[in-house]
C-alpha cells in the first residue's frame, strides 16, 4: 500500500476560473499562465481546462514543446522571452510568440534566419524594475524591432508589482498604468498588462487585449486575505488529502512532536496525518492552522515533520484512525479549505504551496466533467 495522501487535480475548476477572468473582462483575450508545471499541478493534468483559454503563457522552451505535443495549435507566448539566439530556431519551429524585454534579444532576433516573421510582445519596465526597458529606451526599442524583417507583429505589454494591494499610488496599479499609457501612446499593438490582482480588482480601467492569468486559473487569490475565493467566485484546481494513520491520547502537560512545541492544557485526542514537509507541507506552519477531518475543520498542533503531522481531533469524537484529511482544496461532502488560509498562517503565500508539493506525492486527475 502506498501512503494515503495524495494531490487531486481538478480540470473543470481550471476552465471554470478561466470563464471568471472573462467574466472580468469580456473584451479581453485571456492567456493562461502555466509556468513552473502549471503552478505545480502538472501542465498535462490540467491541460483540459486550459482549453476555455484563448492563449497559454509560460517561461520554458521545454513546457512549450509539452504543450505542442498536447495538441494545442493555438497562441503560446514566451513571458520571459528567449534564453540564448538559438531559442529562436524552436521559436519559429513552435510557433512561439515571445516576449522582448532587452536589447540581446533584439540582436538575436535581428540575426535569426526564418521563413516566417515572429509575433513578439515588447516588455516595458513601467515600474516593477525586473524585465523590460524603461520608457525612455521604449520607443527606440519598438522602432528596432519594426524594422526588422524577422519580425510582423508587435504587441506592447507591462507588468504590475501591486496591483494586489493599495500600497503604491491610489489603487496600486495607477503609477504603473500611467507609465504604460504614455510609453505606448500611439504606438500600433495589442497591449496586455492585466496579472490576476489587476484582472479581478482593475480590468475596467486595464484589460487591454489580453489578460494574463495565473494563480487565479488555479484557484487561488491573489489579494488574500482581503478578498477570498468565494468573493471572487474562484474554485480550487487542487486538493492536497491524506489520512489519519495513528492516535493519541494527551493528558494536561503532554507534548507532542519535535521539539515538544506544543502543550496540552487539558484532556486531549490527536490524529496523526501522513503528510510532512517532504510532502511540500510548509513545515513553518504553526498550531492553529487550519485543517479538514472528515470534512469538519480543526488545527494541526505541534511542529510538522518529515513524514507526519499531528491535528487535534478533541472536539471530533467520529473521526479518529482512517479518518480523511484535507490539507487544502475540497474536502468530503462539499467542505473546502482554501490553499491561501493555510498559506497565511504559514507565512507564505499559496502560489508557494501549489508550486511545492513533492515528487512523491501521487497526483491523480477528476474525470472532467
Ligand atoms: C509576466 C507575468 N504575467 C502574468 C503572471 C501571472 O501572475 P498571477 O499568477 O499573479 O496571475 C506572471 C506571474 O508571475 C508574470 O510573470
Amino acid at each position: 500500500m502506498p501512503r494515503p495522501i495524495e494531490a487531486l487535480i481538478h480540470p473543470d475548476a481550471i476552465a471554470r476560473n478561466i470563464a471568471r477572468a472573462r467574466q472580468s473582462s469580456p473584451d479581453a483575450k485571456v492567456w493562461a499562465v502555466v509556468k513552473a508545471n502549471a503552478y505545480g499541478h502538472g501542465i498535462e493534468r490540467v491541460f483540459e481546462g486550459l482549453r476555455a483559454a484563448d492563449g497559454i503563457a509560460l517561461l520554458d522552451l521545454a513546457e512549450a514543446e509539452r504543450v505542442r505535443a498536447l495538441g494545442w495549435r493555438g497562441p503560446i507566448l514566451l513571458l520571459e522571452g528567449c534564453f540564448e539566439a538559438r531559442d529562436l530556431e524552436l521559436c519559429s519551429r513552435l510557433r512561439l510568440w515571445h516576449v522582448v524585454h532587452c536589447e540581446q534579444q533584439i540582436d538575436w532576433l535581428a540575426m535569426h534566419k526564418t521563413h516566417e516573421p515572429h509575433r513578439v510582445f515588447l516588455k516595458l519596465n513601467s515600474g516593477m524594475n525586473r524585465l523590460g526597458f524603461t520608457p525612455q529606451a521604449f520607443r527606440a526599442a519598438w522602432a528596432r524591432l519594426d524594422a526588422l524583417p524577422q519580425v510582423d507583429e508587435i504587441s506592447l505589454m507591462t507588468h504590475f508589482s501591486d496591483a494586489d494591494s493599495e500600497r503604491l499610488g491610489a489603487d496600486g496599479i495607477a503609477a504603473q498604468l500611467a507609465a504604460f499609457q504614455l510609453a505606448t501612446r500611439d504606438l500600433p499593438g495589442e497591449r496586455s498588462v492585466c496579472n490576476s490582482a489587476a484582472t479581478l480588482r482593475h480590468a475596467e480601467r486595464a484589460s487591454g487585449d489580453w489578460v494574463r492569468a495565473g494563480i487565479m486559473i488555479y484557484g487561488g487569490v491573489p489579494d488574500f486575505p482581503e478578498h477570498d475565493a468565494t468573493h471572487w467566485g474562484l474554485a480550487p484546481a487542487m486538493t492536497l488529502r491524506s489520512k489519519i494513520i495513528g492516535q493519541q491520547q494527551l493528558q494536561p502537560g503532554d507534548t507532542v512532536g519535535y521539539g515538544s512545541r506544543f502543550q496540552a492544557e487539558r484532556p486531549m485526542r490527536i490524529g496523526v496525518v501522513a503528510c510532512g514537509y517532504a510532502d511540500g507541507y510548509p513545515r513553518h506552519a504553526p498550531t492553529g492552522t487550519p485543517v479538514l477531518v472528515d470534512g469538519r475543520r480543526t488545527r494541526i498542533v505541534g511542529r510538522v515533520s518529515m513524514d507526519m503531522m499531528t491535528v487535534d481531533l478533541t472536539n471530533l469524537p467520529e473521526s479518529g484512525f482512517g479518518s480523511e484529511v484535507t490539507l487544502w482544496g475540497r474536502g468530503p461532502k462539499g467542505a473546502l479549505l482554501a490553499i491561501d488560509e493555510v498559506a497565511q498562517s504559514a507565512g507564505t503565500i499559496g502560489y508557494e504551496l501549489m508550486c511545492a508539493v513533492a515528487q512523491r506525492v501521487p497526483v491523480s486527475v477528476e474525470a472532467h466533467a
